[in-house]
């Protein structure tokens, strides 16, 4: 049986649950594998989302349930227009034990950002080790572009970082044989005109 999962931007969400993403974002697994790895405290939280809504290079979507429970998000950042790229950064919750609900966000994500953003290129980059996030981008058909070693400090070790590119082209060709879970729905949020 299909289960069905909605990406909502963050600024579209109530408070009681824009407060339920900070502690999801504030989970130790995942500050763990995130470039910032800071507690985010709620005022700097709610003064980012501030933020967000007059922003036009980053859109973060949280993926909820029907009834708007929040699992995760998926952030499109770095938006550049003139170029038509932009980065992808993305978080679960260790509660939700959905197996390939990240995968199938993401997929809807990269959907959302090639027809309706207009991008013609997402890029990531990835902790070394972090095992999960990398078979996430070959099953979505990443290209690895680079290896940077010994680029960031984590935990007291030095540790490489990969570069990771997606053409519209690619994905469009090739997305029917990517390792995606038919059996979880991810609509996407609604569209917008953005460039
Ligand atoms: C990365 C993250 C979103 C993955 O969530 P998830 O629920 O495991 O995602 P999915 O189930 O969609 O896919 C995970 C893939 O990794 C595989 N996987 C899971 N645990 C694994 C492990 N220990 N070793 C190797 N592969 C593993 C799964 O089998 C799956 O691949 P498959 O679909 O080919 O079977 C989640 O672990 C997370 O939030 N991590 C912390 C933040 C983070 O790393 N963000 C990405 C920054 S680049």
């Amino acid at each position: 049986m299909s289960v069905t999962y909605r990406l909502i931007p963050l600024i579209n969400l109530d408070k009681t649950t824009q407060l339920q993403v900070l502690e999801i974002r504030n989970e130790d697994y995942i500050r763990e594998w995130m470039f910032s790895r800071n507690i985010i405290n709620t005022e700097e939280h709610f003064t980012w989302i501030e933020q967000l809504k007059n922003e036009e290079s980053q859109i973060c979507l949280i993926i909820t349930d029907d009834k708007n429970k929040p699992f995760g998000a998926v952030n499109i950042k770095n938006i550049d227009k003139e170029n038509e790229i932009a980065e992808l950064g993305f978080y679960k919750s260790q509660n939700a034990d959905e197996k390939g609900l990240m995968t199938k966000a993401l997929s809807t994500t990269i959907d959302y950002s090639f027809n309706n953003l207009g991008l013609e290129k997402i890029y990531s980059e990835v902790f070394e080790g972090n095992t999960r996030s990398l078979k996430i981008h070959k099953n979505l058909l990443f290209v690895e572009e680079g290896f940077l070693r010994f680029h960031k400090v984590k935990g007291g070790k030095r540790i490489g970082v990969h570069l990771f590119g997606l053409l519209k082209n690619e994905w469009e060709s090739g997305k029917t044989r990517g390792s995606i879970n038919t059996e979880i729905i991810v609509t996407p949020p609604p569209p917008i005109n953005f460039i």
